[in-house]
This record gives structure tokens, sequence and C-alpha cells, in this order.
């Protein structure tokens, strides 16, 4: 089956996940802001969440069209082949959101366009009602400048949670992003990476996934598990290619350290669920003290930012403690998130590049030092 997909993503993840699809070999790929469009079948279906590392869900999109009225919002949804895709005893429920459109009122909007799919599928499944009580096909709407895309979820809980981090530390970064930071600090397996303010050990984790070409979905399940349109098997092959796709035996390493023994206690637990001690180390050290222990090294760093005003100053020490420690060195990369405009100012050192990336609502800037 031919499908069209859709995946939501952080803004400024939509390179990082074009090009990882590529890898993944989907068709048509393109970037939209805070969206990246994509073709494929039921194997790529399964793959796009398996191995996305970047992604916050994979979406199958069932049209689009334009609205100006209830009308036309109905009619739109109702000409659309929900048959294809929701079964006769399936749970359909609807969500979304309206921006810039004529049609404002989310709660309207998604009674409509479910009483749309209920009107589709009476007729083509020829069923006056519908139980609700087998798979769920959650369906997702976007109303955009009176554009509304229709779509449905694959993945269920959000493709940041791995798996390995039930717990976590009060500030911890999410899993995609920290996968984004490795690939834009191009984390390779031969790398020694270190994150000297490691909290709960994301950035090592996915980094040491990253380097290895682990996939971040091999030990979670989809919502798209209990369809029929994507049998057992193909997730089978699907778990088995990601598999064979693992690097065994490279020369990578992660070294991570805290000030705060509890964060250190967290990151370890984190490290074995996700079966990485091996690779990913941990020592309790201030970043006042850092000292790497290896002759090369990748450092990439998301420190307190100092967002109340009490902390600021103490945000603003932290960063020319750093300044002094992560020095310009041959072999040596640092790559620093934070929201802080004035970073470069307290660091004491113009960033060789910079990247504007979202960590949720918070606009942040990753500081690139490789020169
Ligand atoms: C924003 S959190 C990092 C979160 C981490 N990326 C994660 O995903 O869990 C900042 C971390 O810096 C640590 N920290 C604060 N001051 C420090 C210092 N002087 N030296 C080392 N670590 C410090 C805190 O304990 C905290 O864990």
């Amino acid at each position: 089956m031919h499908i069209n997909f859709v995946i939501p993503c952080l803004l400024g993840l939509e390179r990082p996940i074009a090009d990882e699809l590529l890898v993944m070999e989907a068709e048509n790929v393109q970037c939209e802001n805070g969206r990246v469009l994509f073709e494929g079948n039921e194997n790529m279906l399964a793959r796009a969440n398996i191995c996305s590392r970047f992604a916050e869900r994979i979406q199958v999109l069932v049209g689009t069209f334009s609205a100006h009225s209830f009308d036309e919002l109905f009619e739109g949804t109702k000409a659309l082949p929900w048959e294809h895709w929701v079964g006769k005893t399936d749970a359909f429920p609807v969500k979304g959101y309206s921006l810039d459109s004529e049609l404002f009122s989310v709660s309207d909007c998604q009674s409509i366009i479910k009483k749309a799919v209920v009107e589709r599928l009476k007729q083509t499944h020829k069923l006056p009602w519908f139980e609700e009580t087998g798979a769920l096909y959650q369906i997702q709407f976007s109303i955009m400048k009176n554009q509304v895309s229709l779509l449905i979820d694959t993945s269920g809980a959000g493709l940041h949670k791995r798996g390995y981090r039930p717990v976590a530390n009060a500030a911890p970064l999410k899993e995609t992003l920290s996968a984004a930071l490795c690939q834009f600090a191009r984390l390779r397996d031969f790398h020694t990476l270190y994150d000297p303010m490691c909290g709960s050990g994301t950035i090592l984790i996915e980094g040491a996934m990253l380097a290895n070409n682990i996939a971040p979905g091999l030990h979670r399940n989809f919502t798209a598990e209990l369809w029929r349109q994507v049998p057992p098997g193909i997730w089978k092959e699907e778990r088995e290619r990601a598999k064979s796709l693992e690097k065994t035996e490279t020369y990578f390493r992660a070294i991570g350290s805290d000030i705060d023994p509890k964060s250190l206690a967290i990151a370890k637990e984190n490290v074995k669920r996700a079966g990485l001690e091996h690779i990913i180390s941990f020592k309790k050290r201030d970043i006042a003290d850092f000292s790497p222990e290896t002759e090369k090294g990748t450092v990439i760093i998301n420190p307190p930012y100092g967002e109340r005003l009490l902390d600021l100053d103490a945000a603003h020490e932290i960063y020319k403690t750093m300044g002094k420690v992560l020095t310009a060195k041959r072999g040596w990369s640092y790559y620093i998130i934070t929201a802080d405009d004035d970073f470069e100012k307290h660091f004491g050192k113009k960033a060789d590049k910079r990247r504007k990336l979202y960590n949720g609502m918070l606009k942040c800037q990753l500081y690139m030092y490789f020169k």
C-alpha cells in the first residue's frame, strides 16, 4: 500500500529528520516549518517508528483540503477514504488544533469531523453505529490558514519515550533534541563524548545510540502494532533489520559527570536500562575540575539556563567557569545549548557557528566551538 506520512517535529529538527528518512529509503521527503512529509509503504511505517531519533510521532496523512465553513469541513472530511484505515469495530477519537483560520472553535471542528467520519463509515461499512472497541486509530486534525490536514497517529506515546528514562532529574532535555545535538556535533563511532553536566544522562545515551546506530524504538510498542494494515510480521522484519544495522565493538565511549550525586544515580539507572553500561561511565565532578581523560573529545552540554531571576547570576558564573575549562585545542569540539542570549559574553568567546533550536516552547541556541 502506498502511504503519505507526516512527522510533526520540534522547530529546527526538520533537516535531521529529513536526512534520517532518506537513509531509511523513504520517498518524496519534503521539509516544511515544524513538519516533514514523506511517502512509503507499511514497512516504512514500522521502520520510521522504530528507527527515527528526532521525530515526535509518525502520522498517516488521510487528506488535505481547504475549509472556510463547517459545511466545507464536513464534506471535505466525508469525501476521504476512512474505511481504508478504520475497521468496523475500531476506535477513532478525534483531536486537533486550529491556527489563523476562520474555523477557530476546536471543539466544534472536532465534533464535525467525528460526525463526517461516522457518516462515511456508515455508508462504506453498512453499519448504523460503531462500538469502537477495537484497535485505536487516533484522528488528528490541523487547520492552518483555512487548510485542513486530517491525519491518523501510528505511534501512540511520543517517540521521545524510548523506555529507558522513567525517572528524570529536574530539567531533563528531551531525547529527540538530545539526539539532534549529537547529530549537529557530527558524533561518530570512533569519538569520545563528554557531558560534564549530564543530569539524567540523556545526551550520553542518545549519543551512544546514534554513534552505534542503535535504533531508539527497538524496545517499545507503537499504536499501529494492533492495526490490521501492518501485520506483526512487518514489525518483526523491521526490528530485525534495525538490529542487523547496529554497530558492535566500536571505539565509541561516553563519559558523564555532574555535581549532584542524585542526578548521577538516576543517570546510571537510565544507562543500565538502555543496556549501555559497557560504553558509558560516570564521575562525580564539578565542571570547574573538568580534566578529560582522553586526547580528543566531543563535549556536549545542556547547562542550567537560569530562567528564574535569582538563578541568572549563578548561571552566568557557570558559563564563565565553562569558558575557562573548555579551551580551544586540537581534536576538541564543544557544543552548548542554552536559552541565554548572553551566553557568549559570559563564556568569553564567540561561537564558530550557532543554530536556533526549540527546547519545548523555549527558544534556544546551540553554540558550536570547533576551531
Ligand atoms: C539542565 S540540567 C542537565 C539535564 C540533562 N541534559 C538531562 O537530560 O537530564 C543541568 C545539570 O547541571 C548540573 N550542574 C549544575 N552546576 C554544576 C557544576 N558546577 N558542575 C557540574 N554539574 C553542575 C546540575 O546538577 C544538573 O544536573
